[in-house]
């Protein structure tokens, strides 16, 4: 069979095309038989042209435009006229094709969706069906966006004199924060390659090399748990740079998130960025990203109630906790009982063993907690909660984790509630001076909270040794609307300063050498200042397309099992194949 070479796409043809011959290639979307007349909505991924098939052609061909179902792939001949009937909704609604030839390529059975944008099906449907699912228009435009951003991204870190270089897949497991995916060597029975995490400790190694200014678009590993933003493999546009300082990365960041949004959205943005220090979003946002988009800011009322005689928060700060509250504008009639209750419900999985709420009228101060604070007290609270009448107080007292954990998602849970996130409006800050050290609760120690060799801020260098748990680092995140988006750092490379950090970090010799050793080794041959970052290329092109999932702009994404619908990974392998390897499947 041979194939029509097409002279236009199908979402393509316009005003301009009306007295042309042209050829389309692409899938029925519809057909109705009117009698002496057939339409079909011919589609490709550009959009939909509608193609009558009329009583002036053979009929032999109108049978066999009879014959059209949907998704059967078609090319088709015929000349473009103007159409009577307009149809402003597509953009090719000003023509139609009068066919004169039809060549059916494939028949289909009945697809289990339906090819159109808003379909409204069951998500894992969709997965499992996602060649068919990506016929989608909208699908084919995420796809075709997302590798405009790549293109975009080549480009400019080109021009800024970086060069892309390839990491190896099959590495070392090193400690990164997830669980590795693990993959068994038969050559060496019994020993396992790790998939990367992220390329960290190769780019660290490319400055040592001599690159210079690395990148890379790359594919990162990560057996974690899986929510709208996180797939077990995801890309990075990964970056290091020698010879910089903090202000330096953020400069070239802030050049290039300039120009992806001017050339992809048409949006100027405006740089510098706003910086804030991680303490400061801690307090105000109870994130360490934070949604800057809405209001409702944190308020710590720990003095204020001090002396109170509601023992849950008198106990909360005995413990070192705090009480804080965020305030609600608007929010009084707005939160029933019921919805409150809901909410109270809510942040009990970030730890809360409760939550309470003050209402604000003209004339008083309603709350769950009454009988504990006279009306003077909860007028005071509301006071200094910057509260009028109207507004919804919510309180949360706890260890500060768990205050900031609880009031940061009712913040941006209440907004959204709201509909007050905008999705038109982007909100890039950077966070900044994080803390070097952060207390892993469930292994009761600490560890570096980016990774051990992020360096400590040059002022606090001496706190390594002291009091390193003070120390703040220069690291830095990206956050845009609430999302963190990418995260970095300036790296140690300074050996002593080095050993001070693994010192800190109580960690052993035979555990830094185990670990780490081949990149301390690296490091006495003359390691240059260096420091990097790296972004989620998937959250990036989900925000700027406004998508809620990043599996949205994914081919083949995994569903919430980690499973690959379409080609039922993981599987089960061969006794064979496991024995070659030397394993046994204990259960
Ligand atoms: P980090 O671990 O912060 O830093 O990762 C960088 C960015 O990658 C994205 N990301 C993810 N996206 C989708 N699914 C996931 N499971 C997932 N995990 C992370 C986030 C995040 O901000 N090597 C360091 C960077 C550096 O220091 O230069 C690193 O990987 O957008």
């Amino acid at each position: 069979m041979s194939v029509y070479k097409r002279t236009h796409m199908c979402g393509e043809l316009r005003k301009e095309d009306i007295g042309e011959h042209v050829v389309l290639n692409g899938w029925i979307q519809k057909r109705r038989n009117l009698g002496g007349l057939i339409f079909c909505d011919v589609r490709d991924k550009t959009g939909i042209t509608q193609v009558v098939f009329d009583d002036k052609i053979p009929q032999a061909l109108f049978d066999k435009a009879d014959t059209l179902r949907s998704e059967y792939v078609v090319g088709i001949k015929g000349l473009v006229k103007e159409r009577e009937s307009k149809n402003g909704g597509i953009p090719t609604g000003d023509i139609e094709v009068f066919a004169d030839d039809l060549i059916i390529y494939s028949q289909a059975d009945t697809p289990p969706i339906y090819i159109k944008d808003d379909d409204n099906v069951d998500d894992n449907l969709r997965l499992q069906y996602r060649y068919l699912d990506l016929r989608k228009k909208k699908m084919q435009d995420n796809l075709t966006f997302r590798h405009n951003l790549s293109k975009l991204t080549r480009d400019y870190f080109a021009e800024n004199g970086f060069t892309e270089v390839e990491t190896p897949v099959l590495i070392k497991s090193t400690p990164e924060g997830a669980r590795d995916y693990l993959v068994p060597s038969r050559v060496n029975q019994g020993r396992f390659y790790a998939l990367p995490q992220s390329p960290q400790m190769f780019k660290q190694l490319l400055m040592v090399g001599g690159t210079d200014r690395y990148m890379q678009i790359v594919k990162c590993f990560r057996d974690e748990d899986l929510r709208a933003d996180r797939q077990p493999e995801f890309t990075q546009i990964d970056l290091e740079m020698s010879f910089v300082d903090v202000d330096d990365v953020i400069e070239i960041q802030e050049g290039y998130l300039k120009r992806v949004f001017k050339e992809l959205k048409g949006i100027e943005i405006e740089t510098p960025f706003p910086r804030i220090s991680y303490d400061e979003a801690m307090e105000r946002y109870g994130s360490d990203k934070p949604d800057t988009r809405f209001g409702f800011e944190l308020k710590d009322i720990t003095q204020l109630v001090a002396d109170c005689e509601f023992k849950v928060f008198t106990d909360a700060i005995a413990a070192g906790g705090s009480v804080r509250g965020i305030c609600i504008t608007g929010g009084a009639d707005a939160y029933t009982r019921k919805k409150i209750d809901k909410l109270t419900e809510a942040v009990k999985s970030y730890g809360a063993k409760g939550m309470v709420w003050m209402k604000v009228a003209e004339d008083e101060v309603s709350s769950s907690v009454n009988k504990f604070f006279s009306p003077q007290q909860r007028k005071e609270i509301a006071d200094a909660m910057d509260a009028e009448a109207g507004d919804l107080i919510l309180i949360v007292s706890d260890r500060n984790k768990v205050v900031f954990d609880s009031l940061g998602f009712l913040r941006r849970h209440i907004a959204e509630e709201m509909g007050l996130l905008d999705d038109n409006q982007y909100n890039l800050l950077w966070v900044v001076d994080f803390p070097l050290f952060e207390y892993d609760e469930e292994a009761g120690a600490y560890h570096a909270m980016h990774h051990p060799f992020t360096s400590p801020k040059a002022e606090d260098a001496e706190l390594l040794k002291t009091d390193p748990m003070k120390a703040k680092a220069n690291a830095y995140d990206i956050v845009l609307n609430g999302v963190e988006l990418g995260g970095g750092s300036i790296r140690i490379h300074d050996q002593k300063m080095q050993e001070d950090m693994f010192r800190a970090l109580d960690m052993s010799q035979e555990e830094i050498d185990e670990k780490f050793g081949f990149l301390v080794e690296a490091f006495k041959y003359g390691t240059p200042p260096h420091g990097g970052l790296a972004y989620g290329l998937d959250r990036l092109v989900m925000l700027l397309l406004g998508e809620k999932s990043i599996r949205e702009v994914i081919a083949f994404p995994k569903n919430q099992n980690a499973q690959c619908m379409v080609s039922e990974a993981p599987g089960v392998v061969e006794e064979e194949q496991l024995d070659e390897l030397g394993i046994a499947i204990k259960r």
